[in-house]
This record gives structure tokens, sequence and C-alpha cells, in this order.
């Protein structure tokens, strides 16, 4: 098993000098946490350990150069590099990911462009994507795919090797539905169906699974159980995985000779002063601008700390051509210097600022010595610097100062949390934060520092890639249930062989498709003529077995020898004889519980209430997935506590909740008809939770048969209602 990474970012970014190439570093991240995970391989016990990173290699360069660069990435980095042409990668680049999703993902919205053009490059450099990766995939590699660049592509991949094993992760927040709904229709359908199709998808957070899964429900009305989405061939799951840090390097590091040397350097320049640290690439949405307006607050209101702090602001270059991040470049130097100009003094300079790429030892030396960590994204999917402060700090001392609005805040709660628009907030932080007894630093660090070793850059990956795998044995399962052709030739056998034969049917979304209006799902033609001939054969029973009322069952199938069963096995009408009850059954309970029922239809348009003679029917096909289905919960709580003590039964199936006497149930009926008979052939066929009573009667011998492709006792599954008229024509050759 190879793992195969694919983000647009590769670990190293090319840089052209003249006639050389120089590989450098890059930041973010996304590159530092999957660097540092596949540098921790070589001495974890995990088996992933081939490996190849597919990507961007970060500039244009001339198809001459390709092959040196191409060697010397394969060689030096594992990794494969895809070459972008300079004009698409503009649109793609700079346009879509870094105009239209990286603002608006991260609620920006009025940063947002919506240019049909990058629209167009997006898909295009992910179909460019596919195309390297599909190359090279071989049948047992894993791949893992990363980031906001590269949504279209699991879809894509998909398409081309159905049974590839797909992970997709996200490292930016998804936003909540009302945001990404500003996404033009096409585009936010073609996003989701391109996520949906990895086997496995990962945020950062629990929030960003459910904007997720919201948007996928209202977006393409797909619910989802359990984290799990059933597709039409196979199985989908999101799940949340907050990325960690690779934390022993960090505090190992902590200690390097290296390390030592460049604190001792800083410690020269800061003598006798506190030092306040912020590290990020310079974007708007880190909240650089913010916090400064929090540090000129806190010096104007803090007198006494005038000449005893420091704030050094560290900030990585970064998306220098798009122009939002130019504008924030220009007002961050402005304001840095405006408070040092209004607060500075020769030897004194409140803040210092680097604009410019740290060395991971020059990095570490800082988290380790500075005091205050002040690390306020106005909205972060994760932030890694946060983790890395803390993981620096082999003493324990030291405070974080922490947005809410990171992904990081939720594991990170004894950090001080706070609003990072409210620089009042910030300023009073600064100042809580400067004054904390270093007792309560060490507590309160201690704490965090253990979860961030225990559920590490490692633990992270291996999780993930642990839920990938469990997700394709599931789906391997799946696609073991599907009727062979082997399996169904021996159906055929036996049923031509056998001498007295049943075939139990159920009726909708079996038969036939579901429509938004049940009295509208009339039997069709093709239906009649596999029923009638079916039931023609004195060797053949048919029982057309389903949740409807016994009128509406009688006046469609008027088919001679035909037998039917109605409301869920309640009612049977034997070919040819007249209706009968079960058993006694009674219908008080009706009266009682059909007012909440109307109560609930009536808040939510579209959805209406059935009475049957011995059950009733909440329907809610036609009405508002998202709205539906919550309400459906409510109801569903609500009848259970109230039928508590009565023989009844509560049950929910697809898109109905339906309330009835216990004990009554289509297995019952199918026994009724199983028992009167010794059948050498038995066949049923369903597509509701309300068959699985059938299938769980049945004799061992029986063939069961589940539509769709979700779990089920039956031995097998068939796609849908074409795919069951496709066998049933089969028996009648
Ligand atoms: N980092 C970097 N270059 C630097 C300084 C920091 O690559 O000069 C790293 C830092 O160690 C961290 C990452 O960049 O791992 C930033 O990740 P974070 O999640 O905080 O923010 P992002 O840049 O991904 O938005
Ligand atoms: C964030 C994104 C990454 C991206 C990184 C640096 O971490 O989630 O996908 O690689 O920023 O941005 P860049 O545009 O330089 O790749």
């Amino acid at each position: 098993m190879r793992l195969i990474i694919v983000s647009n970012r590769l670990p190293f970014t090319i840089k052209k000098l003249k006639n050389k190439i120089e590989f450098k570093e890059s930041s973010g991240g996304l590159t530092t946490g999957i660097s540092s995970y596949l540098e921790s391989l070589k001495s974890s016990s995990f088996i992933q350990k081939e490996h190849l990173w597919i990507g961007w290699c970060g500039t244009t360069i001339e198809n001459n150069l390709e092959s040196s660069v191409r060697s010397k990435s394969l060689n030096h980095y594992n990794a494969l590099p895809v070459f972008l042409d300079q004009n698409i990668m503009e649109k793609f680049y700079t346009g879509f990911c870094n105009k239209t999703i990286w603002p608006l993902f991260h609620c920006f919205a009025l940063y947002t462009h919506y240019d049909k053009d990058f629209w167009d490059s997006y898909k295009q450099v992910n179909e460019i994507f596919c195309e390297n990766i599909i190359k090279i995939l071989k049948p047992t590699d894993i791949v893992w795919i990363h980031d906001y660049h590269l949504m279209l592509l699991p879809k894509l991949i998909r398409e081309k090797i159905p049974q590839a094993q797909i992970g997709f992760f996200l490292h930016i927040p998804f936003p909540p539905h009302e945001i990404f709904c500003l996404l033009p229709k096409t585009w936010r359908t073609e996003i989701l169906e391109g996520l949906l199709g990895a086997d496995l998808a990962g945020f950062h957070t629990n929030d960003y699974t459910q904007n997720f899964f919201k948007c996928v429900l209202r977006i393409l009305g797909l619910e989802q159980n359990l984290g799990t989405i059933v597709l039409n061939d196979r199985i989908f799951r999101a799940d949340t995985f907050p990325m960690g840090i690779h934390f022993n390097k960090f505090f190992e590091s902590a200690i390097l000779p290296q390390t030592i040397k460049e604190k001792k350097l800083f410690a020269q320049i800061l003598k006798n002063v506190k030092t306040i640290l912020s590290v990020d690439r310079l974007d708007y949405t880190k909240g650089i601008l913010n916090r400064l307006e929090g540090f000129e607050l806190f010096l104007e209101k803090n007198v006494q700390w005038h000449k005893k702090v420091t704030f050094l602001l560290m900030v990585i270059p970064s998306r220098i051509g798009v122009d939002n991040y130019q504008r924030m470049k220009t007002k961050i130097d402005e304001s840095v210097g405006k408070i040092n100009g209004r607060f500075g003094t020769i030897d004194w300079t409140p803040v210092v600022y680097q604009y410019k790429h740290l060395p991971f030892h020059t990095l570490v030396a800082l988290y380790n010595m500075c005091d205050v960590g002040l690390i306020t994204p106005l909205r972060d999917g994760m932030n890694l610097v946060a983790k890395e402060f803390l993981a620096s700090k082999t003493d324990k001392t030291g405070v974080l100062i922490l947005s809410e609005m990171a992904g990081a805040a939720k594991e990170l709660g004894e950090a001080i949390i706070i609003n990072p628009n409210h620089k009042e907030e910030i300023a009073s932080s600064i100042k809580d934060a400067l004054e904390m007894p270093y007792q309560e630093q060490q507590q309160r660090n201690e704490i965090m520092q253990k979860r961030l070793q225990s559920y590490d850059v490692i633990h992270w990956v291996e999780d993930f890639i642990t839920e990938l795998n469990d997700v394709n044995k599931t789906k391997t399962n799946y696609n073991t249930k599907i009727l062979s052709i082997t399996e169904k030739n021996n159906l055929l056998k036996n049923f031509k062989t056998a001498t007295n034969k049943i075939i139990f049917l159920d009726y909708d979304g079996t038969l036939v498709p579901f429509f938004n209006q049940p009295e509208k799902t009339l039997p069709d033609t093709e239906v009649f003529q596999i029923l009638s001939t079916l039931s023609k054969s004195l060797s053949t029973n048919v029982v057309i077995i389903s949740g409807r009322n016994k009128i509406t069952l009688q006046n469609w199938f008027k088919i001679p020898n035909i037998s039917l069963v109605a409301e869920h096995g309640a009612w049977i009408k034997e070919s040819n004889k007249d209706w009968k009850l079960i058993k006694p059954i009674n219908s008080d309970f009706k009266s009682k519980l059909i007012p909440i029922l109307k109560s609930f239809s009536d808040k939510i348009p579209g959805s209406f209430v059935e009475e049957k003679e011995f059950s009733i029917v909440w329907h809610y096909r036609n009405s508002d997935t998202e709205l539906a289905s919550t309400r459906a919960k409510e109801l569903l709580d609500d009848l259970i506590f109230l039928t508590a003590n009565m023989d009844l039964q509560v049950l929910q199936g697809n898109k109905v909740i339906e309330i009835r006497n216990f004990g009554i149930n289509k297995g019952i009926a199918v026994n009724y008809f199983i028992s009167k008979n010794n059948f050498d052939f038995i066949l049923a066929i369903g597509d509701d939770w309300t068959d699985e009573d059938i299938f769980k009667s049945l004799p061992p011998n029986a063939y069961s048969i589940k539509v769709g492709l979700s779990p089920s006792y039956a031995k097998f599954n068939l796609e849908d209602y074409k795919e069951v008229r496709k066998l049933l024509f089969e028996l009648l050759k």
C-alpha cells in the first residue's frame, strides 16, 4: 500500500533565479503538517510507509527544465510535480482558489469574486491533476487529496477508477450553508458532488463537518446517518479530525544547541522586557491589523507596561499576487509605524516587525522564549502556530491568547480565549497574560501539552487512514452483497426447476420509483406485464406486500391469482378470496395521535397525514428535507414517549413516520403464507425497513433481495427498481 498525497502546494516551492532553479521550503499549515508526519514515518510502526506527494511546484518553468525538476523532486522529496501553465494558474490559484473559495469559506463574503473564467480554470486544473494521478495510480494505493484547491478531484478520479480508495481533507473552514450558497448553483453542486467522490472527507472541527452535511442535505437532498451517506453504488463518510502537530519535534528542538544559540541572540537584543509573539502568513483572515489595534489600546491603557514589553510581529510573505494581500501589507506597515511612532523611545521599540520566512530553529527559539503567544485570527481552519507555541514551552511557562474563531480553540480551552474583533478584549487579555502567575501558566499549559502530545500529527494521519480503510472494508461488504451473475443464474435455475414457488414483492421503491405524491404511483404497463405473466403460472404464487391501504391495492391490482397484503401485514387477501384481518386489531389510538401528527403537518409545508384503517402515517417526502428531517426526529421522540404504555409501534421509514399496532408486520404476513404450504422456491424483494421484517422471517433457503445499497438482513442487494424489473423479466423467460 502506497500513500499518494495530493495537494496544490508541494513541501517545496521552486524559485527561478536567472539560469538557476532553487528549491525553497513552502509555508503554511498543510505542508508543514504533512511534511512533519512524513518525517516521523521513519521511526513509526505504522505500515503506510511508502508515499508519493503530487502537487504544483509553485511556479511556471520552461519545458526544457521540467525533467531536471522532476528528477530532483522525486529523489529529494518523493514528490511528483504537476507543471501548469502560467495563464491557467493565474486564474486557478490567484483567481478561483484565493479570490473565490478562500474568502468565501472564511466568511469574507464581500471579498469574494464570482468569475466564470476562474471557475473554468478551476475545473481544468482539477482535471489536469486527475490525469497526472491516473497515470501512476496502482490498485492498492490510497489517494489522500488535500484542501480547497482540489475539491472536484475526488469525483474525477472516481469516474475513471471506481474502485480507487480516496480520502479528502479540508484544511480551511467549511462555511455555513447560507454562505456556501452564495456560490452559483452549478458551482456549489459540482463542488459537493466532487467531494462526495471521496470515500472519506475530513474536517478540522465538528462545526465544519456539520456545515458540510447541512449543505449536502439542502443542496443535494442527501441525508446522513451517523456521518455516513448511502450513495447509489457505495457509501461516503465525513468526520472530524482536528489536525495535530509533531509535538515531540517542537518540544525536543527547543533544547537543541542551535535553538539555544538563537535564543541567546534574541536575549541580547530584547533585554529585560517581556515578549509577545505572533506568527502568521500575511493574510487578512489572520486578524493582524485587529491585533495591532488591540496592542495599541493595551499600551494606551497600561502606561506601567511601557518599556517593559515588546511585541514581535512575524509575518510570512504569502500569495503576493492577490491584491487584497498587498493592500494588507501596506496597512500593516502603516499600523506598526503608527504605534512605534506614538509610543516608542530611543531605547524601546514596542513592535518589532519582520516580513520574511523563518528558519525552523529561529521559529522554535521564538516560541520557546516569548512570554505570550498572541494568535488572533478572524477566522482560521485550525491554526497550527498556536499548538507549536505551546509544544515548544519546555518549562511549561508562557501564556497563549487564542481567538475563538480558530479551529484550534476547540482543543485549547485552557488558553485565554478571546473575540478577535474586539480590541478591548485583546488589550485586556494581553494585560492578564503578562500578569498571570507562573504556577497558573504551568497548570494550564500542562493540560494542553498532554492533549497535544497524545493527539499529534501522527495520530491525526493514522486516525484518518484507519477510518478510510474502514469505509473501504464496508464498501467491499456492500459489493459482495450485490446479486452477482453467478448468484443470479443460480436463482434463475432454482426458479425454473422448482414446482411450488412464492414471490413476495413490496411495491413502492421496489416495483416502481418514489414519486412526490404517493397516490400518483400507479403501476405501469411493464409492472402489469410482469405480475400477470408471473401469476399465470400455476406453480407460482405472487404476493404484493405493501404498507398501502387495502382499497388502493385492490383497485390497482385486479390481476387474477395474485395475493395482496395491505397496511404492512394487517390485512391479507389471498388470491381470489376476500380481505381478512391477520389478528384482531385495535384502532382507538388513532383519534388520540392524529391531532399530534396534524400539528406537525401544519408546521411543515408539503407534509401530510395519511389515515389507514389500523395505522396512521406522517409523510414528508415533499417537504424541505432539512426542516422535515429535524421535525421528524422531534415527532419520533414525542410519539415514543406518548405510546410507551400502549401496544403500539412507532417506526421511521423512507420519509414517513408510521404508528401501528405492535405485532403487526410484513414478516407475520409472510409467515402466514409460508406456513400454509411447502414451497421449494421463495423469493422476497423490498426496499424499506418494513421489508426487513420479511427478510428476517424467511427460511434459510429463501432468496431475499434488498433494493438499494444500504445494510440489510437480505442476502443480496439490487441497485434500484429497474434492476428488480430486469430480474423479474428474466424469471418470465
Ligand atoms: N511556518 C512556516 N514558515 C515560517 C513560519 C511558520 O511555514 O516562516 C509554519 C508554521 O510552523 C506552521 C504553519 O507555517 O506550521 C502555519 O500554519 P497555520 O495552521 O498556523 O496557518 P496557515 O498558514 O496554514 O493558514
Ligand atoms: C493554508 C491552506 C493551504 C496552503 C497554505 C499556504 O494553510 O490551507 O492549502 O497551502 O495556506 O498558502 P499557499 O497559497 O501559499 O499555498
